[in-house]
């Protein structure tokens, strides 16, 4: 094999087959007194099975990874979601097909995949590791094991979710979306109150599905952005294709931008914009009649390909960068302007969740220094100034970074950011403290092996974990 045509950056898409629990990290530099508690990674960290090699970055085995923080202690644990597909998997010493970028045998569906990498969020002590498919798999927050997979019983009958779902911590609610192949076609939207009574709010309906990753709730709306990448909703049924592949990009379809009314689920208003590939939303509250909606928004959907596993070769580039983007929907006019923030391209936007559903101007991101490249520094930019400040390191690939305020009454964005970083110069990683206001850091701590790139990060304060 030719070494030349290897990117440095392939570390990050190497499998990692060590597992550790609570390994103690050596650390340089102090950990901040008021910074407790555990951040959570997850990701795909296992590309090969037996013979085989998976075809996309994101039909990887899930990973979870935990960094426990505690006055200078800082421990590592990792371990593989044992879903039922890596079971499977392991027992047949295969890969199974059905995955995301995979042609799907006829005895399965799309729900038999329930490698769920993509996502994992913290309700009390426990975890969640979520996918494309309505279902959650449940971990055990302080061992990392897997417990069970949970179908989502109200949303049995969809054919694939969105793994963000919503949280209004001030109500208590849990706000989903799926899709529905049924007639009507369309997203589901479900709230479970804080009793965990499930309903349907509405169903819009449809003709052709787009791929909707996440979505915005805010006081009294729901807003979902529906890019022009679609796919035919018998096409999602028929399993002919990987999940991917049913999925079309037509730009002249442009964007739409359904609002709902929380509570009733009343249709307000649909309305259209320029064509947009968005995977994750960032942060939106209201002003008066208007809606401000911040969201990461591509210019087409490359990314998706870009992270294909090519004949077994591990993603070269050219990888795209989502630009923060603000959409201000004015209800009143039935109207929305599509601009971008004065942010620095990246993904993995942050913001400081006290201020969710709130007027935020600071954004924390992960992007990369040249256009193409991996991510490779991390952001902390003003969205209303356009001012920058960045972390990056020589042969340093950070991942999704976690913000932890420094108190309940501090500032927006006052407190501390982790990320856990690959160093492919020393071939391993690191987990990285930067103080959030000035992005310099203060404490690394080294993990015993390389990680590979992650999916998304959340930190869970120790008065919640105990
Ligand atoms: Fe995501």
């Amino acid at each position: 094999m030719n070494t030349l045509s290897i990117p440095k950056w392939s570390l990050g898409f190497t499998s990692l087959h060590e597992e550790v629990s609570n390994a103690p990290l050596e650390l340089s530099g102090t950990i901040p007194e008021t910074l407790c508690g555990t951040m959570y990674q997850i990701g795909p960290a296992l590309f090969e099975m037996g013979p085989r090699t998976v075809g996309h970055w994101l039909d990887g085995f899930a990973m979870i990874s935990a960094v426990r923080v505690g006055g200078q202690d800082v421990t590592f644990s990792n371990r593989f979601l044992a879903s039922s597909w890596y079971r499977r998997a392991l027992i047949k010493d295969s890969l199974a097909a059905g995955g995301f970028d995979s042609p799907i045998p006829r005895h399965m569906n799309y729900r038999s995949s329930d490698n769920a990498n993509l996502n994992i969020i913290s309700r009390g002590h426990t975890l969640e590791a979520l996918g494309d498919m309505p279902q959650s798999v449940i971990v055990d927050a302080d061992t990392l094991t897997t417990r069970e997979t949970r179908p989502w019983k109200h949303l049995s009958h969809c054919l694939a979710s969105s793994p963000h779902p919503f949280f209004d911590e001030h109500t208590g609610e849990r706000f989903d979306l799926a899709l529905s192949a049924r007639d009507p076609s369309g997203y589901i939207i479900t709230v479970t109150d804080a009793e965990g009574v499930s309903r349907k709010l509405r169903t819009v309906a449809s003709s052709r599905l787009g791929y909707i990753h996440s979505f915005s709730v805010t006081a009294h709306w729901v807003v979902l952005v529906e890019g022009p990448f679609t796919a035919n909703p018998r096409s999602l049924r028929s399993r002919r294709r990987p999940y991917l592949h049913n999925y079309v990009w037509d730009a002249s379809r442009g964007t739409r931008i359904f609002v709902l009314d929380r509570k009733s689920g009343v249709l307000a208003t649909t309305l259209s914009t320029r064509p947009l590939f968005v995977l994750h939303h960032i942060n939106a509250w209201e002003e008066g009649e208007r809606l401000l909606v911040d969201i990461a928004a591509y210019a087409d959907p490359s990314i998706l390909d870009a992270l294909a596993f090519n004949h077994g070769k591990v993603p070269s580039g050219d990888f795209p960068a989502p630009l923060a983007t603000r959409l201000t929907i004015n209800l009143g006019t039935s109207s929305v302007v599509c601009l971008p923030l004065k942010c620095p391209p990246g993904e993995f936007w942050k913001v400081d969740s006290r201020f969710s559903m709130k007027p935020t101007t600071v954004l924390f991101s992960a992007g990369p220094l040249r256009t193409g490249r991996p991510i490779d520094r991390l952001c902390r930019s003003n969205s209303t100034t356009g001012e920058l400040i960045q972390w990056s390191g020589d042969n340093c690939y950070p991942g999704a970074p976690a913000f932890i305020a420094n108190s309940i009454e501090a500032p927006e964005g006052e407190g501390w950011l982790l990320s856990i970083v690959l160093d492919v110069a020393a071939k391993r990683s690191f987990v990285l403290v930067l103080d959030a206001e000035t992005l310099t850091e203060v404490a690394r701590a080294w993990l015993p092996h390389a990680l590979p790139f992650g999916l998304h990060t959340i930190f869970v304060p120790k008065e919640v974990t105990q």
